[in-house]
């Protein structure tokens, strides 16, 4: 496995790769990897010859006030756990080289879809996530990328922004891997304490307990949120930010559940903000 810093040294890499006929993955992450991520790297290593691993915390996805500065870093352990994957390149480039000082060209999928649930919550997030994404795409030229099924929201934008862009790359989305209570593992879970951690399972919790009531028949998307507010707001630790019950193709509000919805949230669980999202299938 090596490690790549520079795009130029990058860029060379696949060149020399694609000259081989090599099918090339990319796995994009901020780092502090996680079961999440090993789950997209194992499949990377089953579709593609060579697997880069990118691990960038990206600053302009964060809004002022979030959590840019303390997001978790931790490269030595993240280099043994893509080792041990059999990850093939770990490319973490500077932000100084991403963003040079003047850099001033951002990518937007405009419209309802990104400006939405976290797109209203964090305004300008997913102009970072795909502005980053572009840059990383034309960098490592993946025939396939991947990307969880936690971020659903970011799933819709990208694989909106490959298509309108007319990228070459095959979007693979995974389900989202859980902790034994339930709660969607993810880098931000470590920044709960044992008493927050304890009261994080409220999301999960609610999402199936919404499930369940469809199965008995609720129809009805607002008596669903309302269900889902009162027991959320019995968590003392949980402030909801959003519940959510939507078409899962466009993120639209619906007025009634018959065959497909999407359960999404987003609660904060003392200054800990968290997603989830459920699929429904009647
Ligand atoms: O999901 C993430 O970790 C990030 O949004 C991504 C896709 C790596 C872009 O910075």
């Amino acid at each position: 496995m090596i490690l790549i810093e520079k795009i130029e040294e990058m860029k060379f890499y696949i060149r020399e790769r694609k000259k081989e006929g090599k099918i090339i993955g990319l796995v994009p992450t901020m780092g502090y990897l996680h079961q999440g991520h090993l789950a997209l790297i194992k499949k990377a290593k089953e579709d593609c010859e060579v697997v880069v691993v990118s691990i960038f915390v990206n600053p302009v996805q964060f809004g002022r006030g979030e959590d840019y500065e303390t997001y978790p870093r931790d490269l030595e352990r993240d280099r043994d756990l893509c080792r041990r994957e059999g990850v093939n390149v770990i490319f973490t480039p500077r932000v100084e080289e991403m963003y040079p000082q003047g850099y001033s060209t951002f990518v937007e999928v405009e419209g309802k879809l990104s400006s939405i649930l976290e797109g209203a919550s964090r305004p300008g997030h997913f102009r970072g996530v795909v502005t980053v994404l572009v840059k990383l795409f034309n960098i490592i030229n993946p025939d396939y990328s991947y990307f969880g099924e936690k971020d659903y929201q970011q799933v819709l934008v990208v694989k909106k922004m490959v298509k309108d862009l007319n990228f070459n790359i095959q979007i693979i989305v995974l389900p989202t891997i859980r902790e034994e209570d339930g709660l969607a593992i993810s880098s931000r879970n470590s920044y709960l304490n044992k008493e927050e951690r304890k009261a994080a399972t409220i999301l999960y919790r609610s999402l199936v307990a919404a499930k369940e009531q469809i199965k008995r028949g609720e129809r009805n998307p607002h008596s669903l949120i309302s269900f889902m507010k009162n027991l959320i707001e019995k968590e003392p630790l949980a402030h909801i930010d959003y519940i959510a019950v939507v078409n899962p193709k466009t993120l639209e509000e619906i007025e009634k559940i018959d065959k497909k919805a999407l359960l999404a949230l987003a609660v904060k669980i003392g200054e800990t903000r968290l997603i989830d999202n459920m699929k429904i299938e009647i």
